[in-house]
């Protein structure tokens, strides 16, 4: 058993097409798998870097501004909680219809929606530190979202037809190791969101390194293998100033079998003014 699988973990994955995301990505699958209250694989030690990290940069004082594009969102919330007690202006946006069509189920609080309250709690409560009404925190980040588009990170404009105004902050989570192909593609996609973000505006990315592949329900999707050498020379090269980069390895590896990255990473860029 553990021979098979630890070939498995090894072996490559080729590169997820955009036509396979809108094929086989399923967003309920892809929560169950991964956000699920005491079971998703990313639940715990995922969440809380994320949480925490997101938290220390939206304190008052630090990162602020009017709007906020989260590229990539998936139909997730979780990594706009403290996004949202400082920005009156954010934008969401996926590639992905399916992923929309969700999203909006929370925003506008039907019942079938994905349930995010462990991770609304967790923010309000244990970083914020509030007793009780953890609907108000939701009803804040709803009241915050503006906008739910389509984006295409191999664009050179993402959103392509629109022109976004530039914005204070760029937010992406787990995306771009999805959506390119080499190192090549993903320097390319920072060097093109220098135009969504006004200078001296901010790049915050979180996701993982070393990682081939991720689990979807019974689908498996590419992800880019990066380093930490990588992902500093991708920054500096699409001409970026590295305010903070920070990197937690994994501890829990007892999905492995689900995605196989080894590291999270935090980086805080900033375009030049
Ligand atoms: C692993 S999910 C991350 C979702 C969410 N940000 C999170 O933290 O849970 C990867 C996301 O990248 C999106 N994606 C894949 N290819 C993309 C592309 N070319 N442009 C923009 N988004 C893309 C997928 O639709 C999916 O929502």
């Amino acid at each position: 058993m553990y021979l098979v699988l630890h070939r498995e973990e090894n072996m490559e994955t080729t590169f997820s097409t955009p036509q396979s995301y809108i094929d086989e990505f399923n967003p309920l699958d892809y929560f169950q798998t991964y956000y699920a209250l005491g079971q998703g694989a990313l639940f715990g030690e995922w969440t809380n870097f994320a949480l925490r990290n997101l938290h220390e940069t939206f304190a008052p004082g630090c990162v602020e501004g009017d709007t906020l594009i989260d590229f990539g969102t998936g139909p997730s919330i979780y990594q706009l909680l403290s996004a949202c007690e400082v920005f009156n202006n954010i934008i969401t946006s996926d590639f992905l219809e399916q992923n929309h069509i969700e999203l909006q189920k929370w925003l506008r609080k039907d019942p079938n929606a994905l349930d995010w309250t462990p991770f609304i709690k967790f923010v309000w409560c244990d970083l914020e530190g509030n007793r009780n009404n953890y609907e108000e925190k939701a009803e804040k980040l709803r009241s915050k979202v503006k906008q739910v588009l389509k984006c295409d990170a191999l664009k050179s404009n993402p959103f392509e037809p629109l022109v976004l105004p530039p914005a204070d902050c760029l937010l992406t989570c787990l995306c771009l190791e999805a959506a390119c192909k080499d190192k090549e593609s993903y320097c390319n996609v920072l060097k093109n969101f220098k135009n969504l973000i006004k200078p001296g505006g901010h790049l915050l990315a979180l996701s993982m390194l070393n990682g081939t592949y991720y689990n979807v329900g019974n689908k498996r999707f590419f992800a880019l293998t990066l380093t930490k050498k990588d992902l500093e020379m991708a920054f500096k090269e699409a001409g970026y100033e590295i305010k903070k980069i920070t990197f937690t390895p994994r501890n829990d590896t007892s999905r492995m079998d689900l995605s196989n990255y080894d590291c999270q990473y935090y980086v805080h860029a900033r375009k030049p003014k």
